[in-house]
């Protein structure tokens, strides 16, 4: 059977993440993750926070930390939050640990030997200000592309071109703001992408079921040649990955560093080696290399459409270079921009809403389902605090909620608290069961193919069934002549609760829990067959009464919340 190794593009250390970041990687992946193991496969779930390069030490700074402490406190805050929100990671790493390093020194050591590493003396912006190199974030400028006049020295984040810091217009160090610079001469390890053009070229053509988003962009980059100029990987730094060749010195490369972007998607594989570290787990070559087990593994990664060509280019090219039978990509899910009201999310500038603040406000729940029910998939999409009103009030409080809790509160004041007996399935049942089937079926293939928005619409239909088929079968009426039949759909309701229970775990898993608990069950498997999945829990079962599963979010709290997250974050 097919085994799901799944990664999500791991955030920046640089600070608690927004909304923005969460639905454009992290969420989806945990979705799809939870599917996977829902439907009985072996999945090992990888993510990590990315901590070297500038955003770290520019933030350490400011936090006024040494930046090895800035990284573990905010590793630990960090996986809080992904708690929070029920990440369900087997392992949150950090591109920091010694396997990181270790592994990121060995491929060097690898590309070196393959003749694809060249030492360049190079042309660097260096601050008389600061009395320092400034490469990537450590200065900003016009972009050259697009005009942006915030762009940085790595990437311009309106237009996402990777630049050079001496690309840059009108450059500025985002150190002191100082202009007084001047190019010096300093030397570099460069990864000479463009030897492996032909190599990528025809593993990006022979992936053909990628969505459009993600072959667009690496066809974009590989064929304007910007994206496969050969890349400087080293830095002058103090903070980062040493570089050296494997376990030996590099000669003339003292006291710089490996470039972040060259180690970060490194960190996916070295994470497995800190999650078998960590005890969870064994053999984390199984997954990784096709020589120790890894050929049936079926690897998807999650990410914003920024991080796209530095995963289609520029960390194949390191796999591809090291000549070694390292597993790659199979499916690689991008996504567009989630805006908030009218405007973009922005951690640097306090932007929107942050995953802390949004766990203080509502549980995890009503955030992952409106998050994963209008992720950007096709087009960018927006946050407004009138949408996420109108659909937790709307599927969750009115369709699934409310379904719940008249099912198990009519059942307790005519039946009692056990699933009651008597009675059979009619024409009606023998419908819904014919309609939920066709949605189930539907829900498996956008979950199987990572469409999301089509599978919440698909989960929202399943529960909507439910609540049409409890209205026009009133039970409430029906009782009252027959109870034997009132009692039989009663008993396929309460069936229903552990139907969407099941089916509704990886969207919503607290509330799934919940409905499990209160139906007394730990039976989730998966349905194969919906005639005998609403059987599972026999007349005579006992169950209890949930608390509200959904509360409604009222107008004044909405006005409340749009007033709190209309300025900048302090
Ligand atoms: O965009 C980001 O948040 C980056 N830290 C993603 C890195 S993904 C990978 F390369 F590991
Ligand atoms: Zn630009």
């Amino acid at each position: 059977m097919t085994r799901h190794l799944i990664t999500s593009a791991i955030p920046y250390i640089n600070g608690i993440k927004h909304l923005g970041n969460l639905i454009g990687s992290q969420l989806p992946a945990d979705l799809f993750a939870r599917y996977q193991r829902a439907r009985g496969r072996e999945v090992l779930f990888l993510c990590a926070t990315d901590e070297h390069g500038t955003p770290a030490e520019l933030a350490a700074a400011k936090a006024g930390l040494p930046v090895a402490d800035y990284c573990k406190q905010m590793h630990a805050t960090q996986s809080k939050l992904a708690e929070g929100f029920r990440l369900s990671f087997d392992h949150y790493g950090r591109s920091s640990s010694a396997q990181n390093h270790a592994l990121t020194q060995h491929f060097a050591g690898k590309l070196a030997e393959n003749g694809l590493i060249e030492e360049r003396s190079e042309r660097q912006v260096y601050s008389n200000a600061d009395g320092r190199f400034l490469p990537d974030r450590y200065i900003e400028g016009t972009c050259p592309n697009c005009g942006y006049d915030k762009a940085r020295g790595d990437q311009c984040e309106n237009c996402t071109k990777q630049l050079e810091p001496t690309d840059l217009i009108d450059p500025r160090s985002a150190i002191s703001g100082s202009t007084d610079l001047e190019v010096r001469e300093t030397k570099h390890l460069y990864l000479l992408q463009s030897k492996l053009k032909d190599d990528l070229d025809a593993w990006i053509d022979s992936q053909t079921g990628w969505p459009v988003l993600t072959t667009s962009i690496a066809k974009k980059w590989l064929h304007d040649g910007y994206g496969l100029q050969d890349r400087g990987i080293t830095r002058d730094l103090d903070w980062g990955i040493p570089v050296r060749r494997g376990d030996a010195d590099w000669p003339g490369m003292e006291g710089k560093v490996f470039y972040v972007w060259f180690d970060a998607p490194i960190e996916y594989i070295a994470c497995g080696a800190e999650w078998v570290e960590a005890g969870k787990g064994e053999d984390w070559e199984r997954w990784w290399r096709t020589d120790k087990g890894a050929d049936d593994v079926r690897y998807t990664q999650f990410m914003g459409k920024d991080n796209v060509p530095f995963h289609t280019l520029s960390f194949p090219a390191t796999l591809i270079g090291s000549g070694e039978p390292w597993k790659r990509v199979d499916y690689l899910k991008s996504f567009n921009y989630l805006n908030y009201d009218g405007g973009q999310f922005s951690t640097s500038q306090g932007r929107g809403i942050f995953m802390d603040q949004a766990l203080e406000i509502l549980p995890a729940d009503y955030w992952r389902w409106w998050l994963l029910s209008h992720v950007p998939e096709s087009s960018d999409s927006e946050f407004t605090w009138e949408n996420f009103q109108v659909s937790v009030n709307k599927d969750l409080a009115d369709v699934l909620g409310n379904f719940v809790s008249r099912v198990t509160k009519f059942c307790r004041s005519k039946f009692g608290e056990t699933v009651p007996e008597g009675g059979a399935w009619g024409a009606q049942e023998e419908a819904l069961i014919a309609e939920l089937t066709e949605h189930l079926t539907a829900y498996e293939r956008h979950m199987e193919a990572i469409e999301i928005r089509k599978a919440a619409g698909e989960l929202r239909a399943i529960w909507v069934a439910g609540n049409e088929y409890l209205q026009a079968s009133a039970p409430w009426s029906v009782f009252k002549e027959d109870p034997e039949r009132a009692a039989a759909q009663i008993r396929l309701a309460l069936n229903l609760i552990r139907l969407y229970a099941v089916l509704s775990a990886p969207f919503i898993p607290d509330a799934s829990g919940t409905l499990m608990e209160a139906m007394r069950t730990e039976d989730a498997n998966w349905p194969s067959d919906l005639s005998a999945a609403l059987k599972a829990l026999p007349a005579g079962h006992a169950f209890t009464v949930p608390d509200v599963t959904f509360r409604k979010i009222s107008d004044e709290e909405r006005e409340t919340w749009q007033d709190r997250f209309a300025g900048q974050r302090t």
